[in-house]
């Protein structure tokens, strides 16, 4: 079989732009301080994404940015506005986390700072990336896990052209019960 691509060797995948002032960065400890402020200022973000629900201190910023640079398959991105961050976006070949592997689909976690939704920035950025990705990779599917009541990622889902499938899934770190979106691109 094939051996997967390692997404840090992609040029295209290293910053991303998405609109004027706004892009995304490879995620780095300069971002930590304001990234924990974000999740401090809205703790319904630590029980919906998995990667926040590990991120309360500086350390574990750096947990995180060891873990992805070591990862092939996974890379993290902070939203910028001009030199601020504002969010957080991830990009992962999907390796199994979730039970089976699909190495040719990819997916995505987001969350946003409160103060800048509803002005469609997570759902550009996601656009941008798989724009890219489409580009630069063999994708059979685009995926995506949300918990049902999650009305505003599904809103961000759908308008991406995400639909949801029958298949629930227990998230192996928090146990939360999260739908299986796909956009397929074949
Ligand atoms: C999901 C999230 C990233 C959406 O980002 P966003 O950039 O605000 O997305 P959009 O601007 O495209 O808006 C998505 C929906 O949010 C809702 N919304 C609109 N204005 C809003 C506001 N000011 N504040 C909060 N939600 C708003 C609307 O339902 C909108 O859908 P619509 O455009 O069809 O009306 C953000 O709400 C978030 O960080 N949530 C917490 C973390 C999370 O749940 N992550 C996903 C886990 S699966």
């Amino acid at each position: 079989m094939k051996k997967p691509i390692n997404l840090h060797t992609i040029p295209a995948l290293q910053e991303i732009y998405i609109r004027e002032g706004v892009k995304l960065r490879l995620l780095d400890q300069s971002h930590a301080a304001r990234l924990l402020e974000i999740l401090e200022a809205d703790s319904i973000i630590r029980d919906n994404v998995t990667v926040a629900s590990r991120m309360h201190t500086q350390k574990d910023v750096a947990n995180e940015i060891d873990s992805y640079h070591k990862d092939e398959g996974l890379i993290r991105y902070v939203l910028m506005r001009d030199d601020n961050p504002i969010g957080l976006v991830s990009l992962w070949r999907d390796d199994g986390f979730w039970g089976k592997k699909n190495l040719d689909d990819y997916g995505f976690g987001y969350f946003l700072d409160q103060s800048e939704r509803g002005k469609g920035l997570v759902t550009s950025a996601i656009q941008s990336l798989m724009d890219i990705v489409v580009k630069n990779l063999e994708v059979n599917q685009f995926v995506a896990f949300c918990e049902d009541l999650n009305k505003t990622s599904i809103a961000v889902l759908s308008k991406l052209g995400f639909r949801p499938t029958e298949e629930t899934f227990s998230e192996p770190n928090n146990g939360w019960i999260e739908r299986k979106y796909i956009k397929p691109v074949k």
